[in-house]
């Protein structure tokens, strides 16, 4: 699924940057040319951003 329509970025993009160790929104939009345009995916992407981060700080048991 794309988070990021103007530059094509998909949610599993923002997943793999959690993964490589970025684990801010500042670095990750450094990283990642997520909501530099339009800026309307800003909210979603920013949530699902913090949605990966908490889940890869604290996986499931
Ligand atoms: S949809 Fe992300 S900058 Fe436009």
């Amino acid at each position: 699924m794309y988070v990021c329509i103007c530059h094509a970025v998909k949610e599993s993009d923002l997943r793999q940057a959690v993964d490589r160790g970025i684990c801010t929104w500042k670095r990750a939009v450094k990283d990642l040319p997520i909501a530099s345009q339009c800026g309307k995916c800003a909210r979603d992407a920013h949530a699902l951003f913090n949605e990966a981060v908490a889940a890869r700080l604290m996986p499931p048991p």
